[in-house]
């Protein structure tokens, strides 16, 4: 039996796409191993959204074809969004690849390893690297599969695929293509699967999610195709936690606002990536949107969920981003007091628009603007998981955590991770927690026993 390894980088959707691809294979009958030594075929499903994310794949895509060449039925596999960016120039590189699929063609990972396993059996000459990187009409479908074999607490699903907004500094809609999305009644499907086989949180994938069908389905009654799927899944049972990831400024309507106030499943968390609080800079980034817009709705949802915790996305060090915009960034990120955030050092990608602006900004000054930033961050942080101490909360047990004996992970409606002492048994379950101390990524606590079947709380009210 051919046992393969799949090493993901990236986003949620690629998590995503790589566990499809996992139950995939698994119903075939190839064996999944966690680990790239035990592995007979290693499969790296890449990013390119900044070039240190694609290095490191090259790095690891490197090393691991030295293995090739001592071993020639080990077979070794690039997936993803450089697939798709770099595409066959990626064999002037790296020769020894023995295949290059595209973000639209996971689906058929299956089916040419089949045919690499069959060659290089068949004693033949060496095959030449399988390359399938073509666009596919309905490609977006094709990301439903789940692992039958453990059970997911807490999943992912992808909801559409690709991106139709130009931001200039981004290579995703290149390396996604065109917004695609799935018909709603195959995700509430998806979902009703999962969830009865154990899942309790489900977080609804998309590049730009709020543009969800759109084009595709109708707005009925002032609501969007998206607040509809929202509607749809929190009438699934036994799901108990909806997220979602990523929605874009734009189009981030009232009818997506209120669902805050009246669907008491959808958590108080929310990702909203801001980029930059200068407006001269989000014009030249080609984010339609202005810094007080962004604010307004981030109001709005305060107005009808005041603890809601949200999470932002900031680039530093976009091309000409001057001291002052970058004071306007920093005055904003600390006025709206994120609960979590990704910083990112800007990194030109070839064939953005921005491309032509070149990286004038010094490596040592966006590193300095990224620090001022975590800096902010993780005092707020700190101080907002320091008021839960002395509280108790519903926390959804995912597993064991990575350090401590008998220490167990689980999250808050807020996506605030906490610690407990537990036993395994807390596994897939909501318990209630009281927090006894904090850090500024972490809660501790302990569980208030209530009996035992008190500790597996079915709804949430
Ligand atoms: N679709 C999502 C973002 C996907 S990419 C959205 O629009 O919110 C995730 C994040 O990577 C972006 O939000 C952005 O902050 C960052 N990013 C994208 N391109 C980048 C680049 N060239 N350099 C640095 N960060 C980048
Ligand atoms: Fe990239 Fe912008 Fe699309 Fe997000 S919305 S994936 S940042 S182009
Ligand atoms: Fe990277 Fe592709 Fe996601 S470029 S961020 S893996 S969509």
């Amino acid at each position: 039996m051919n046992r393969v390894y799949i090493k993901t980088y990236g986003c949620q959707m690629n998590e995503r796409d790589s566990e499809a691809v996992a139950a995939m294979l698994r119903a075939k009958g190839y064996a999944l191993v966690d680990n790239e030594f035990d592995a007979d075929t290693v499969l790296l499903n890449t990013c390119s959204v900044r070039d240190q994310a694609e290095q490191k794949a090259i790095g690891k895509a490197g090393h691991l074809a030295k293995r090739k060449r001592k071993d020639p039925n080990f077979i070794l596999g690039i997936m993803g969004c450089m697939a798709q960016n770099r595409g066959d120039s990626l064999v002037d590189r790296l020769p020894d690849l023995d295949l290059i699929v595209g973000t639209q063609k996971f689906h058929r990972v299956p089916e040419h390893l089949d045919k690499m396993i069959a060659t290089l059996q068949g004693q033949g000459p060496r095959p030449d690297t399988i390359i399938d990187l073509s666009e596919e009409v309905g490609s977006q479908n094709t990301i439903k599969s789940h692992s039958s074999e453990k059970k997911q607490i807490t999943a992912f699903v992808s909801i559409m695929q690709g991106c139709n907004m130009h931001c200039s500094y981004c290579i995703v809609p290149k390396t996604r293509g065109a917004e695609r999305a799935r018909p709603m009644e195959a995700i509430v499907e998806e979902i009703e699967e999962l969830a009865s086989s154990g899942t309790r949180e489900v977080t609804l994938l998309g590049q730009i999610v709020n543009q969800y069908g759109l084009r595709e389905f109708p707005t009925i009654n002032k609501k969007s195709p998206f607040v509809q799927l929202i509607e749809k899944v929190h009438e699934i049972d036994g799901i108990e936690r909806i997220r979602f990831t990523s929605p874009h400024p734009v189009g981030f309507r009232n009818d997506l606002i209120e669902c805050y106030g009246r669907l008491p499943k959808l958590c108080e968390y929310l990702h909203f990536p801001m980029q930059s609080g200068s407006n001269r800079i989000l014009k030249t980034m080609r984010r339609p949107y202005t810094i007080e817009r962004f604010r307004k709705i981030i109001e709005k949802i305060r107005a009808v969920r005041p603890d809601v915790y949200i999470s932002t996305d900031v680039i530093v060090g976009f091309p000409d981003e001057t001291k002052d915009d970058f004071e306007k960034t920093r005055h904003h990120f600390e006025e709206i007091g994120f609960d979590m955030a990704y910083i990112f050092k800007y990194s030109v990608r070839p064939g953005t628009t921005a491309e032509s602006l070149g990286d004038p900004i010094s490596k040592e000054v966006k590193e300095e603007r990224n620090q001022i930033l975590l800096g902010i961050l993780s005092k707020r942080s700190l101080k907002r998981n320091e008021e839960l101490v002395g509280t108790v909360e519903e926390v959804l047990f995912e597993g064991p955590a990575k350090k401590g004996e008998n220490m167990f992970l689980g999250r808050t409606r807020g996506n605030r991770v906490v610690l407990v002492k537990a036993s395994p048994r807390l596994i897939g379950q909501f318990a209630k927690v009281r927090f006894e101390r904090a850090t500024a990524s972490t809660l501790f606590g302990e569980l208030v026993l209530e009996g035992v079947e008190d500790i597996a709380v079915q709804a949430i009210t």
